[in-house]
């Protein structure tokens, strides 16, 4: 017996398609979304025969794309369970030399979407009294990261939206988990940043998802997978905010610039 329905936003790739599996696993039934639809047809083929799946293709980095995805699911008349808002997506190369519509792009999808996903979401959880919402965040949502500037910006939105949403909607049914993963091997991640690093610092995507899935379950607000994360991050809470930053600035020069 399906345990629900959980609508995954990036489903094509990285953290999203190990969700995609493990909610699958999980028992549940699934809306999946992304922009490359042939990836997500060929993921729903791979999953278990029994899994109800519903791929529905978009492009959430434009409130068009957004409005249309919304009615595209409401035109489904999908009862949505879980809500994991994983789609994101970083810019790189320093800020004065992204376009405008580069800039538009990245805070469209990682902060409007999600927001406006829990939005068109939340009043049906609200009157079944049930729901549960997972939104990715990252370690870089704690503190600045100099050389990801916007990219740390729109992450330190989501976790004090999920923090608040949490607060807010105690008591009610519905949780909001806040997943802040680390450095994780996905497409995201240049080669050549991950390449540098000790495999001891970079998390599977599989890793990820079940920590953020287990966190969901139980309905904490915030998930830090690793435990070298979960260090790196009670160290720096307990520093000065200019040391933190200063020694992200620093890290950025040093790091080669594409
Ligand atoms: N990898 C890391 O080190 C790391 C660390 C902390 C947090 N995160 C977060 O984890 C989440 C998943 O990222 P990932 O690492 O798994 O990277 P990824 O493999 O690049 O996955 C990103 C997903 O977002 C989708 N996406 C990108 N642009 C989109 C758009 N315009 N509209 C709709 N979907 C779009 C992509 O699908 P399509 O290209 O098919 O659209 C893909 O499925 C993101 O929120 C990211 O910020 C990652």
């Amino acid at each position: 017996m399906s345990r629900g329905t959980a609508l995954i936003t990036g489903a094509s790739s990285g953290i999203g398609e190990a969700f995609v599996r493990l909610f699958a696993a999980e028992g549940f039934d699934l809306v999946l979304t992304a922009r490359r639809e042939e990836k997500l047809q060929e993921l729903a083929a791979d999953l278990p025969a029994t899994t109800k799946i519903v791929v529905l293709p978009g492009d959430l980095s434009t409130t068009a794309g957004i409005t249309t995805f919304c009615e595209s699911v409401s035109g489904q008349s999908l009862e949505i369970d879980v809500l994991v808002n994983n789609a994101g997506m970083m810019v790189e190369q320093g800020f004065a030399n992204l376009t405008t519509e580069q800039i538009e792009r990245t805070i469209t999808l990682n902060i409007t979407a999600l927001t406006q996903l829990i939005h068109q979401f939340l009043p049906a959880m609200k009157a079944r009294k049930s729901g549960r919402i997972l939104n990715v965040a990252s370690v870089a949502a704690f503190h600045p990261v100099p050389g990801m500037d916007i990219y740390a910006a729109t992450k330190a939105y989501v976790l004090s939206f999920s923090e608040a949403l949490a607060e807010n909607l105690r008591d009610t049914g519905i949780s909001v988990t806040a997943l802040c993963p680390g450095l994780t091997d996905t497409d995201m991640v240049d080669t050549s940043v991950a390449g540098a690093m000790p495999t001891f610092m970079i998390s599977q995507p599989d890793e990820v998802a079940r920590s953020g899935f287990d966190a969901l379950m139980n309905r904490e607000v915030i998930c830090i997978p690793g435990n070298v994360n979960r260090l790196a991050l009670a160290w720096s809470q307990h520093q000065p905010r200019w040391l933190v930053r200063g020694l992200g600035g620093l890290a950025n020069k040093l790091t080669p610039q594409r």
